[in-house]
């Protein structure tokens, strides 16, 4: 049982130091360009996540388009049929438990929906705001 609990702590500690770390730096990003910049915001990441664009396939999509907006909930790939496991970290804690994975998968999913690659403040908001909802 204590061997059980001190593993659950380690894995909640790796998982919430991941994503920290890259809130982080992120933020030191912004700062360069900002000054004033006084932190990461859950309302602009909701925006981010849920507004609808003309992405690379030429088709109106959103973040919500794959992932839905309940993180809790497996989504699907509206371009391949494949399952999407849950977004939330509580949930599925696979998630944003990998720096390379989260850059990756940011790096492809705003291309996909915004055709460019997200700013540091983007992606910092829009990880403030997936975090947020669980
Ligand atoms: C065309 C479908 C699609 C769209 C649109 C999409 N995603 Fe994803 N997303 C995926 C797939 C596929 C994965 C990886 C599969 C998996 O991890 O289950 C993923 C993974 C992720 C991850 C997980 C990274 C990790 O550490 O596990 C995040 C965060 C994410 N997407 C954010 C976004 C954001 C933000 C947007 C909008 C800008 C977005 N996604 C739009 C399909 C999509």
């Amino acid at each position: 049982m204590k061997l059980i609990s001190l593993l659950l702590l380690t894995l909640s500690l790796s998982y919430a130091s991941v994503v920290t770390s890259y809130l982080e730096s992120l933020s030191i990003e912004v700062k360069k360009e900002e000054p004033n910049f006084k932190g990461f915001d859950k309302k602009r990441g909701e925006k981010i996540f849920t507004s609808k664009h003309i992405g690379n396939k030429g088709k109106e999509i959103s973040c919500v388009s794959c992932h839905t907006n309940n993180f809790t909930q497996n989504g699907e790939n509206i371009f391949t049929g494949k399952e999407i496991a849950p977004l939330s970290p509580k949930t599925n804690p696979k998630r944003l438990a990998k720096l390379k994975t989260i850059k990756k998968w940011l790096r492809r999913n705003f291309k996909d929906v915004y055709k460019r690659e997200g700013t540091a403040l983007e992606k910092g908001d829009v990880i403030t705001y997936i975090l947020s909802k669980d």
